[in-house]
């Protein structure tokens, strides 16, 4: 592809003001295009705000001081507390007649997949992402209760999982065991090493040590070798456990859920789980039910093992993506896998794109979804090539246009100063209590701090 660097001063429209969006407005901007953000919640970020583990302070207030400085472009607008969609305050047709010359999706992957498991609705079943944002104090999921027993399962084996043990063997301290079901076997775990030190002291070794021996034969079936596995996932010198951290983690591997066993009142009680094999799979393996099942009694079910992305937002949507070219019968343009395809009337739905989580759901880190971010930049402005830029005079009079009818359409759109106001009222708060950091947990409270901000009382 073509390396553009320049564009004429277009008008751009991004929903999502993570780190996709974020890092799309910032080389937009370096080519000389204009761009206005649309973004959920009251704090830009996404997941770098609300997902990244909350005492990761030193990754969190870089990524912070990178964005704050994006937003800072004068050809920047950004509106929080902005939901676009058929659930939010402005609808995908709302933006389409914003007058942008192109619009890029970048609201991450907002939607959840289940697996359609008997019982998965049950009392103390939640899906990571809920929980994540919970204890990451994104309202309103900040201020909903989740009820954790003494013994969770984690499905899934990524890094979410390990934040997930993290927080609740760390942070949330009263659970006596975390147990990872995962559908394949310790070679197949996706987690990074350097995530894994985080809960190493938890892992019960000796209970793990048994579980890879009670898999030998089915890891041997497909070239596993048991013993180098065992060697890398087992330490006879692990960390010392915190000693107000009471709880230890088991692994169960091979194992699918099938079935969520619930009590009377409708709670959860235990997770029925399938015995898998092994299968090889074009150079990898998959899991294969063998007809076994086991119950394993435990009251809370989390599954982490990623999101889908939310079709409320309108775009096609088929499978839990967004529908892009890519995946269309039609001959590829250039950038295919960007640009949003509408497969009723077979046709590229114009100038609008998909990039970061909201383009391939669950994928990577944060320079992951930037590096994203940056490649779908490079179609937008390869296709803006093809429609005349608006004089200056013209994309100020609509930005002017849109900040009117947003200010009609929301009830509190939240500008960039008035995030830099929130911030500096978090930072006093924090300085106060003298704490590392301090958020809050609810939107009016965000609101009434940007208003005390404003009026000078903190
Ligand atoms: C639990 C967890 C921990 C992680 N930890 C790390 C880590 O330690 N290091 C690392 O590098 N990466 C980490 N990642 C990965 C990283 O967070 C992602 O790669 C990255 O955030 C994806 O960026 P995104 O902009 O595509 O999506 P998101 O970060 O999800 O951002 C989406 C944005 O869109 C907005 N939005 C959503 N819906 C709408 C809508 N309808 N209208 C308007 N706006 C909307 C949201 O408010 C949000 O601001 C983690 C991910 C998770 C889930
Ligand atoms: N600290 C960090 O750096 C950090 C923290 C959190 C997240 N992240 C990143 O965010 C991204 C998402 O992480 P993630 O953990 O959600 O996803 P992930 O890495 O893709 O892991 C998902 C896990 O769920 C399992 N799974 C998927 N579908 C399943 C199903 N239907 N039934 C049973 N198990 C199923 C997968 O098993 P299979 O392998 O068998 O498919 C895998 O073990 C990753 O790129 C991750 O690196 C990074």
């Amino acid at each position: 592809m073509t390396h553009i660097q320049t564009d004429r001063g277009h008008l751009i429209g991004i929903i999502g003001a993570g780190p996709a969006g974020l890092y799309a407005a910032k080389k937009l901007v370096e080519a000389g295009a204009h761009v206005v953000l649309f973004n959920r919640d009251i704090k830009p970020g996404g997941l770098a705000e609300y997902g990244i583990f909350p005492t990761k302070h030193k990754m969190k207030e870089g990524l912070r001081k990178q964005f704050r400085r994006i937003l800072a472009y004068p050809q920047v607008d950004y509106y929080g507390n902005c939901s676009v969609g058929e659930k939010g305050v402005l609808t995908l047709a709302d933006l389409q007649t914003f007058g942008f010359d192109a619009l890029i999706c970048a609201a991450g992957a907002q939607g959840t997949k289940n697996l359609g498991l008997p019982g998965e609705d049950a009392v103390g079943v939640c899906h990571a992402k809920d929980l994540v944002y919970h204890y990451n104090h994104l309202p309103p999921f900040s201020q909903r209760h989740f009820p954790i027993g003494k013994r969770v399962a984690i499905i899934g084996m990524g890094n979410v999982m390990i934040d997930i043990a993290h927080f609740l063997l760390r942070l949330w301290k009263n659970v006596e065991e975390v147990i990872v079901v995962a559908r394949r076997g310790p070679a197949e775990r996706k987690y990074d090493e350097k995530e894994y030190k985080y809960i190493e002291a938890f892992v019960d070794q000796e209970a793990l040590r048994q579980e890879i021996a009670r898999l030998r034969p089915r890891l041997e079936a497909v070239g596993q070798d048991a013993d180098a596995l065992m060697a890398e996932m087992t330490t006879a010198t692990p960390p010392a456990r915190p000693a107000d951290c009471p709880g230890r983690m088991l692994f169960r591997f091979l194992a699918s859920p099938t079935r969520v066993l619930t009590d009377a009142d409708g709670r959860v009680c235990g997770l029925e789980v399938e015995e898998n094999i092994l299968v090889p799979r074009n150079g990898d393996t998959s899991a294969r039910g063998t007809g076994t099942y086991v119950e394993i009694p435990l009251e809370t079910v989390v599954f982490a093992i990623g999101d889908r992305v939310d079709e409320a937002i309108g775009l096609p949507y088929a499978h839990g993506e967004f529908f892009t070219n890519a995946q269309s019968d039609a001959p590829h343009t250039t950038g295919a896998a960007y640009q949003v395809y509408d497969p009723v009337h077979q046709k590229v739905l114009e100038h609008t794109y998909v990039v970061g989580w909201s383009r391939k759901a669950s994928d990577g880190l944060v320079g992951k979804a930037k590096q994203d971010a940056e490649l779908g930049v490079e179609t937008v402005l390869q296709d803006l090539l093809a429609i005349p830029a608006p004089a200056a005079v013209e994309v100020a009079e609509r930005r002017q246009a849109i900040r009117r009818l947003v200010e009609v359409r929301c009830t509190y759109p939240i500008t960039k100063d008035e995030v830099t106001l929130l911030e500096e009222a978090e930072r006093q708060i924090a300085t106060q209590a003298q704490v590392e950091e301090y958020k809050f947990d609810s939107n009016i409270g965000m609101l009434k701090a940007i208003d005390s901000q404003k009026a000078g009382v903190v």
